[in-house]
């Protein structure tokens, strides 16, 4: 069960229905399932993830930061320090990457299963991420972002996220913007021809009116 009141006393951005959305979410996810969390600060969505796959079917939490501290809020040593306290509970189940986003997405070879992103909020750093996790994630994964009502991470998803065929499932929870990869990915010519076929029914629709 998720302790919302354990979640709260952790420094962080997340708002309390959003911390239970990630739980939810994470709980339901498949059999030893794989999380990468890009941005985990002091480990907020952390342990709300890490606390779904224990109370589901367990898996793993790769937390990726660099914990090289947040706009001057900590310093380097305590932001990895507070981060570590907080994941202790779940030792088995989270393991820290102390890289960026980037360089982690090399060392990842495993498919993904959920991929929450919550780390550098400017648009070409949200596009970069959304591309580079959503390109690891199963058929039937799920890609987060938190923040999706501030200027940048909302470009970021209209420039690389919106577009692709292969996500379906748009929804949005408070700041959290959830697609879903889907489990059978059609290729682009028959979304063309569905269009045309469509169009083409509209048409003889109109005219017999
Ligand atoms: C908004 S905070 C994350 C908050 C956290 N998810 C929580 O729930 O409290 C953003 C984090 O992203 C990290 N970050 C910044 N640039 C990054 C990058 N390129 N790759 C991974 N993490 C990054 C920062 O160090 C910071 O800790």
């Amino acid at each position: 069960m998720l302790a919302l009141f354990e979640i709260r006393s952790i420094p962080g951005w997340l708002a309390d229905d959003e911390a239970r959305s990630l739980y939810d979410i994470a709980r339901q996810l498949p059999d030893n399932a794989t999380i990468a969390e890009i941005g985990s600060f002091a480990g907020k969505s952390t342990v709300c993830l890490a606390q779904g796959l224990k109370d589901g079917k367990k898996g793993t939490v790769l937390a990726i930061d660099p914990h090289e501290g947040h706009d001057g809020w900590q310093t380097t040593k305590n932001v990895y320090k507070l981060f570590l306290k907080n994941a202790e509970k779940f030792k088995s189940s989270i393991v820290p990457i102390k890289k960026t986003s980037a360089e982690a997405a090399k060392k990842v070879k495993q498919p993904i299963m959920l991929a929450f992103i919550d780390g550098n909020h400017h648009t070409e750093y949200v596009v970069e991420d959304i591309n580079l996790w959503s390109a690891k994630l199963a058929p039937g994964g799920i890609l987060i972002l938190h923040d999706c009502l501030d200027a940048s991470v909302w470009n970021g998803i209209q420039t690389a996220l919106l577009h692709k065929t292969e996500f379906s499932r748009f929804r949005v929870r408070n700041t959290l913007f959830i697609a879903t990869k889907k489990k059978r990915i059609m290729p682009e010519w028959t979304w063309r021809y569905q269009r045309i076929l469509y169009l083409l029914r509209r048409a003889l629709w109109r005219m017999r009116q």
